[in-house]
């Protein structure tokens, strides 16, 4: 294993994706984790309020041109008593996502985020590119963070599967909502046809370079109403991998266990929280709405409740010997925070 200082080098993190036993990497990770942010698992309380989007990105399964997805957007009176429910969860976090669905404009917007912030909690924002004005009037109104993933930094492979968008856009996103003061949250997804280990560690110095806060890695997963279908996916080891290097890169931002590695191994959670990850986030979604937002197939918990959720992980933290976390876990050097407890 090289030495930490040594990592941040675009063969050093070829190798650790590729040959260093992964056993050792994850217990290398797990052990800057600990040093770093410590044994608390901060979750976020995520509720996915609308499966309409304009973008037709190939590996999507509500992409715009998917016709056998049953769309729904939920009422902003919907969406604000399903926060509500999960505050009284317990939840310090509150996770809007959506398609990219223009009906919530900027006023729109704005009201249901500071309906939300009246319970006193952090509002992370995930609902893709917008204009500036929007994304400032969203913090104005009080949204703290915001998670934009890049999907890759390789632009060709960008541009083929995300027709009709722009790589320099997105990236030009992600640099206004890092002006604005939000706590940025970025990542990739792992696995993505074409896509190579080197573009991978690309990736890796691309997240560094922008300084993010947060890092969302998952594995891609084919759906069957996509053009990708027939494609193989991401494996659990590489998307583990990919986070265990990112953690040693970063060793103090926060790196959530995603829904989309346990949706590959029914402990994938577990497994990404002893690698690296210091977050989760549980759905609380509430009924049909869970199963209709389907980014790809054998998501997890479409049929469990808000409730159920929040405990299950629960146990599933403890029974490895960390502790919920008990503030409302933000970046712990980010400058603007205004998320600190
Ligand atoms: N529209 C917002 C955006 O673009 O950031 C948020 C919703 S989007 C569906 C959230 C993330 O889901 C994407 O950034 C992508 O990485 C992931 N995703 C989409 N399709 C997926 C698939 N088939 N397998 C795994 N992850 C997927
Ligand atoms: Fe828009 Fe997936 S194509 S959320």
């Amino acid at each position: 294993m090289p030495q930490r200082e040594d990592i941040a080098n675009h063969g050093a993190i070829v190798n650790l994706l590729t040959r260093t036993p992964a056993d050792e990497l994850y217990r290398q990770a797990d052990r800057v984790r600990h040093d770093a942010v410590g044994d608390e698992v901060h979750l976020r309380g995520l509720i996915e309020f609308s499966n309409i989007c304009r973008n037709d990105c190939m590996y999507c399964g509500i992409r715009r041109s998917n016709a056998s997805v049953q769309r729904y957007r939920m009422s902003d009176d919907e969406l604000v008593a399903t926060a509500r429910s999960a505050v009284a969860l317990g939840f310090q976090t509150i996770v809007l996502q959506s398609g990219e669905d223009m009906h919530y404009n900027q006023q729109r917007m704005c009201h249901i985020i500071e309906q939300i912030k009246r319970m006193d909690v952090a509002l992370t924002l995930s609902i893709g590119e917008r204009e500036y004005a929007d994304y400032q009037a969203f913090r104005q109104a009080g949204a703290d963070r915001y998670l934009l993933r890049i999907e890759t930094t390789d632009r060709d492979l960008y541009h083929r599967l995300n027709p009709g968008m722009s790589w320099e856009r997105r990236h030009d996103c992600l640099l206004m909502i890092k002006e604005l003061g939000y706590e940025l949250g970025s990542g990739i997804m792992v696995g993505q046809p074409g896509q190579t280990v080197q573009s991978i560690a690309d990736d890796l110095l691309y997240l560094k370079g922008i300084g993010i806060d947060m890092a969302g890695i998952g594995p891609f997963i084919p759906h069957p109403g996509t053009p990708l279908a027939s494609e193989q996916g991401g494996t659990l080891e590489l998307a583990l991998r990919t986070m265990a290097v990112m953690r040693l890169l970063m060793p103090d931002i926060n790196i959530p266990a995603t829904t989309a590695m346990e949706s590959l191994h029914p402990q994938g959670r577990i497994m990404a929280l002893k690698a690296g990850a210091n977050v989760v986030m549980p759905n609380v979604t509430e009924g049909e709405y869970r199963r209709l937002y389907e980014l790809y197939p054998g998501k997890i918990c479409v049929n469990d409740t808000p409730v159920h959720c929040r405990s299950c992980i629960a146990l599933k933290i403890r029974s490895i010997g960390r502790s919920i976390g008990k503030g409302r876990g933000g970046h712990i050097t980010h400058k603007n925070s205004l998320t600190q407890s």
